[in-house]
């Protein structure tokens, strides 16, 4: 358990400078990098919310504003589902501001114009980040797998959803309805 985990974050965990998982008692590291992984992806949810919701303001088209906002509500489904194990493992995330601060800095960094630019991002970026969480789901404790397993999944729809666009396909955001209507039930219990 854990090691393909330790892979994927310790890059990252070498810089960590905030300590407050590092401190857990009884942890050992393989468990603490997989906790890292955790936060980071909980974290990137409610940042990316804010940084679809900036977007659907670059972008002013009311298909694409429309579709920007269904994605920002994809990343908060997300982290409304990972928060009871952000919880049980009293992980201490950054505070919301300051994860609406990064979100916003990604709109401004990857300053996208292009509609089709914003897309590609996503099909080069995503998958990626599914393959990072598919380790976390693989390694995570058993009583976290079903909410990891949504991560997974949301990660996928949103690359689903952008291969569609790129691919012109009328109703690209099927993926999208599909992952919003599956996990309807599973926030609400959240
Ligand atoms: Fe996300």
């Amino acid at each position: 358990m854990y090691g393909l985990v330790a892979d994927a974050y310790l890059p990252s965990l070498r810089t960590l400078t905030r300590t407050a998982l590092i401190a857990m008692p009884n942890s050992n590291s393989a468990g603490q990098i997989y906790l890292y992984g955790l936060l980071q992806a909980y974290e990137a949810e409610i940042a990316g919310e804010v940084y679809f919701t900036v977007l659907a303001n670059v972008f002013p088209d009311s298909g694409q504003y429309e579709k920007l906002m269904r994605l920002a509500e994809v990343e908060h489904r997300t982290s409304t589902i990972l928060q009871p194990l952000i919880e049980r493992h009293r992980l201490k995330p950054l505070d919301r501001a300051a994860l609406a601060a990064r979100g916003e800095n990604w709109v401004k960094q990857r300053a996208f114009r292009q509609w089709h630019d914003l897309m590609k991002n996503m099909t080069t970026r995503y998958p990626g980040f599914i393959k990072k969480f598919k380790i976390l789901e693989a390694e995570g404790p058993d009583e976290d797998k079903r909410a990891l397993n949504v991560l997974v999944r949301h990660e996928a729809a949103l690359l689903a959803f952008a291969e569609q666009e790129m691919t012109g396909a009328a109703d690209s955001l099927s993926p999208i309805r599909d992952f919003l209507s599956d996990t309807r039930s599973a926030s609400r219990r959240a």
